[in-house]
């Protein structure tokens, strides 16, 4: 009994048709993607007759799959890792913020073509000033994690003048690199490789340590100490509070998770498909009861 009440105290969803929108996420692995949850409740919300899916794609069929979505008169794809990169050659026209930061993670099917967008990068900074009350403009930041979620980061941040930026990768060449594209795109921010002295602003994990329970920490507090820093936020939103956000905590930091990254790339997405403006409210509750389950 309770439950049924519960289900029935949410907005309930004409059944699927013929002109019922899809939307999908492509991944691998996707099993515990919340993005389905989050847009599906957007959908409801607004009273729109349009779903979103979840589909396990293998990088070597993500052509194949690009064009199954369009040939079915898909409303748009969000792609997830290892997509984002490989996608940038698989669309017709890469918009602005695409371009920029040389990934897609959203893709909108137009009569006249498949449109990439990125809408990763804005997420990042809209997160650390809604989450952290932190404006990265002359702020100071260690960014540890030189993948693909550290690059956009990386990229994101000089694009809007910090200060200065430190890069720790355990790969250190992958550092390197992205320190190399910054200093030729944005030649006023000044940029190295290794762990600070001084104090910061900003300590942000783009790295994947910390998904698991018994991973190590990504940072080497030998080689600093979270005394130094006045913010930390983890990309990571599964575990809430992983080691390195609960260390900075006891440490006396402000600290967030990565849940407002994920909400914000959600809802840009959102808008960018059905051209409304996204109910970040409900988004976020769905996330919430999804990952945490409350
Ligand atoms: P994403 O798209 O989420 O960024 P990714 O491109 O695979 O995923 O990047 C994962 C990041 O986590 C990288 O910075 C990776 O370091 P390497 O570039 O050296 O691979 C980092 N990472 C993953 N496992 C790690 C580990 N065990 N120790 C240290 N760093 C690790």
């Amino acid at each position: 009994m309770a439950e049924y009440k519960l289900r029935v105290s949410q907005p309930v969803q004409a059944a699927i048709n013929a002109a019922t929108r899809l939307c999908a996420v492509y991944g691998s692995p996707i099993g515990h993607s919340a993005s389905p949850a989050m847009h599906n409740a957007a959908f409801a919300a607004l009273g729109l007759d349009w779903r979103y899916l979840a589909f396990e794609v293998d990088p070597k069929n993500l052509r194949t799959a690009i064009a199954g979505a369009r040939a079915m008169n898909f409303a748009g794809l969000n792609l997830t890792v290892p997509h984002k990169l490989l996608a940038v050659e698989m669309v017709d026209e890469l918009d602005g913020s695409a371009k920029k930061w040389g990934a897609v993670n959203t893709i909108k099917f137009q009569p006249e073509g498949v449109i990439g967008f990125n809408t990763d990068a804005d997420a990042i900074t809209q997160s650390l000033r809604e989450d952290l009350k932190l404006e990265v403009r002359g702020a100071k930041v260690l960014l540890l994690g030189a993948g693909g979620a550290g690059r956009t980061a990386a990229l994101k941040l000089a694009a809007e003048n910090v200060a200065e930026l430190f890069l720790v990768n355990r790969t250190q060449s992958k550092a390197d690199e992205i320190a190399t594209e910054i200093k030729t795109q944005f030649p006023s921010v000044k940029i190295s490789v290794g762990y600070p002295k001084e104090n910061l602003d900003l300590l942000l994990n783009a790295t994947s340590l910390g998904l698991k329970v018994d991973d190590a920490s990504p940072l080497d507090e030998k080689q600093f100490s979270l005394k130094q820093a006045r913010a930390v936020y983890d990309m990571i939103y599964r575990p809430a509070e992983t080691k390195l956000l609960a260390a900075a905590k006891t440490a006396g930091c402000k600290t967030a998770n990565g849940l407002g990254m994920l909400l914000h790339q959600g809802a840009k997405a959102f808008e960018i498909w059905t051209g409304k403006p996204a109910p970040l409210d409900v988004m976020r509750r769905a996330l919430e009861q999804n990952i945490y389950g409350h």
